[in-house]
């Protein structure tokens, strides 16, 4: 079936299964504006919701979202607390609509650091959401790929797995979301062309989309432009 939004052509049989997101520039966006970065942050979540919503209503089966890296715990301390605060509020702010449109919510990350308010809320609202059965949401907070990796070779070691047995699909079950495949489509806002230790195990073939456009600006209508580019795209994984 062929949809024609917003001038843009989505064929639903070609669509993206899992879209990842690197929402980046919001910072930028605010000192463009001379306020303070806290102010891109807030206006980087109301295009989080407009996302969420429309990959809902295109039927689109995972979205996930880098929060918060690993890296993000330098920035400074006044930053990194408004945005555990956000999170925080983010999330008992929006659960409600996530039962309403079906959205199932689950957190992947190293949480350690996390402090122990945010990560009540976290999986309340995973638990909230559990039978779910429309789009995936994952939020990665506190995630580094790299940081993935390592934490699967050491769940990997716990259980005293053979090397003769450790394959590629054994290795895929002790990743933060095992169930889940890899991306398809990673779109990253704000122009940097790199993919900054996100979903590192998982995008060796995800189709890379980069816009210059800073998150707080990314409408609906870009996300569909970068799905219509998508479906355009051949995929060989390497084969002919
Ligand atoms: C990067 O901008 C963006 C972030 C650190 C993400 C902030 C989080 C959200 C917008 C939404 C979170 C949503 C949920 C559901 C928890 P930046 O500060 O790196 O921008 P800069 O590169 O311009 O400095």
């Amino acid at each position: 079936m062929r949809l024609n939004i917003a001038n843009y052509d989505i064929d639903k049989e070609r669509l993206p299964r899992h879209i990842a997101i690197i929402m980046d520039g919001n910072g930028r966006w605010a000192k463009r504006r001379n306020l303070p970065r806290i102010e891109g942050h807030r206006q980087g979540v109301r295009r989080t919701r407009q996302l969420v919503e429309t990959c809902g209503k295109l039927g689109v089966d995972y979205l996930t979202i880098f929060a918060f890296s690993i890296e993000n715990w330098v920035r400074p301390e006044k930053e990194v607390k408004f945005l555990m605060n956000l999170f925080k509020e983010v999330i008992k702010d929006q659960v409600p609509d996530l039962v309403k449109n079906n959205v199932r919510i689950r957190f992947i990350g190293r949480f350690d650091r996390i402090p122990d308010d945010v990560m009540k809320s976290m999986r309340w609202a995973e638990e909230m959401t559990r039978d779910r059965s429309g789009l995936t949401l994952l939020v990665a907070i506190s995630y580094g790929g790299r940081s993935e990796i390592i934490d699967a070779v050491k769940k990997i070691i716990k259980k005293g797995i053979p090397p003769h047995r450790i394959d590629e699909k054994t290795f895929c079950e002790f990743l933060y979301a095992p169930d889940v495949p890899s991306p398809d489509l990673l779109i990253r806002t704000s122009g940097e062309c790199r993919v900054s230790n996100f979903l590192t195990y998982q995008t060796v073939y995800t189709e890379l989309w980069i816009t210059k456009t800073l998150w707080p600006d990314f409408t609906p209508a870009l996300l569909l432009k970068a799905i219509s580019d998508y479906e355009k795209r051949e995929r060989r994984f390497g084969g002919v």
